[in-house]
């Protein structure tokens, strides 16, 4: 067996390397992963046979080609600590970004961890080859992932029990449709923010406070074929993109894009210590996403629109309203409580209700990571 998670070669071995490191877990860090808020990572379940069921021959020659690429395994061996881990001074750091740098780990690895739990899913109740093969690779590539993160928690002296989450975390049911859309856009959201980040401390490396920002590109390229499989999926039938569907997708663009907003304002003191304006990084994370989803989805958020920044200050506002209200108790918290949800449901409308840009989505579907 290999001694890490970087190089195994499936996620059950990822998975068992993990599991023996358990010992060192701690238990706060896990009750942070284990949080179901509508801003935290959650874990999916989904109609496995109906996902089953997808014929790819209509993106045939793409998939092909992906599947390969993700067979020849760029990136085995990398995510493991080398000569270019700096040693980082977690006693020294200060409080309030040691505190919100915690805090990002953790749910970076839960993300990472979810799609892991649920592509290692798909690939255990599937008889279709094409999709159990797709899947194999992609869970692996998330194992991989939240075990890096969770060495570089380890070092902070905490880190995330993987095991007891997939046995005791709540799992959120969704249609294989609504895991299409929601999964897709993470996969790409997720691209557009790591390598927006590294490109900034590419150009500011004194701004790196932290050693695994360096194996940021790497990770995204990942990321990014994870999107691509998705958006071949959803070309096998083009009722997924059509109709009704538009308002799903428009649905889950301005869930995706307003729940990172929210979340990244969270974190002041992370922004502040990598000097990255926030309102910034969003709108760059947003145009980047919007540029990519172009291939598979027939409309785009105006993310220029008057409306939009406004909407997002709205929401994060009312969501401080709602934190507070929770921690204060009380009637008095609860009538904050309600009053604040009802203002960030009527900022999400405010949202919601702004035209989206249309185009027409290209025959072919793949792209290459750019950015
Ligand atoms: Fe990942
Ligand atoms: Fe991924």
């Amino acid at each position: 067996m290999n001694v890490h998670t970087a190089d195994a070669a499936t996620v059950e071995e990822g998975l068992a390397i993990q599991e023996a490191q358990a010992v060192l877990d701690s238990e706060s860090a896990t009750a942070v992963a284990m949080q179901d808020t509508l801003l935290t990572p959650r874990f999916y379940t989904t109609d496995f046979d109906e996902l089953d069921a997808i014929d790819v021959t209509p993106v045939r020659k793409d998939w092909d080609q992906l599947i390969e690429e993700m067979k020849a395994d760029p990136n085995k061996g990398h995510f493991k600590k080398d000569e270019n881990w700096d040693h980082v001074d977690w006693d020294g750091m200060d409080p309030e970004l040691r505190k919100e740098f915690i805090d990002f780990l953790i749910s970076s690895c839960t993300a990472e961890f979810s799609g892991c739990v649920l592509y290692k899913e798909m690939k255990r109740r599937g008889k279709n080859q094409d999709i159990t093969e797709l899947f194999q690779l992609m869970a692996r590539d998330e194992a991989r992932h939240a075990g890096f993160i969770n060495d570089a928690l380890r070092e902070a002296g905490i880190a995330v029990n993987l095991g007891f989450l997939t046995q005791k975390k709540k799992y959120t049911h969704f249609r294989p449709k609504f895991i299409y859309y929601a999964t897709y856009l993470s996969e790409k959201i997720g691209y557009a923010r790591y390598i927006t980040i590294y490109r900034h401390l590419e150009a500011h490396p004194d701004k790196r406070f932290h050693p695994i920002f360096k194996w940021f590109r790497e990770w995204c390229n990942d990321e990014f074929r994870h999107g691509e499989a998705f958006a071949l999926l959803m070309k096998t039938d083009p009722k997924l993109t059509s109709g009704i569907n538009v308002w799903w997708i428009k649905f889950f663009l301005t869930a995706v894009y307003a729940t990172m907003y929210v979340r990244d304002h969270q974190r002041p003191a992370f922004h502040k210590a990598l000097d990255v304006d926030t309102d910034w990084y969003g709108q760059e994370v947003f145009r980047k996403t919007s540029e990519l989803s172009k291939q598979v989805f027939p409309i785009t958020l105006d993310i220029d629109h008057p409306r939009w920044m406004k909407g997002l200050k709205a929401l994060q506002v009312a969501s401080v309203q709602v934190d507070r209200a929770k921690k204060a108790g009380g009637v008095g918290g609860k009538l904050s409580q309600w009053v604040g949800s009802a203002r960030a449901a009527w900022a999400f409308a405010m949202l919601f209700t702004i035209p989206a840009k249309k185009h027409q989505v290209p025959v072919k579907t793949r792209l290459e990571p750019v950015y």
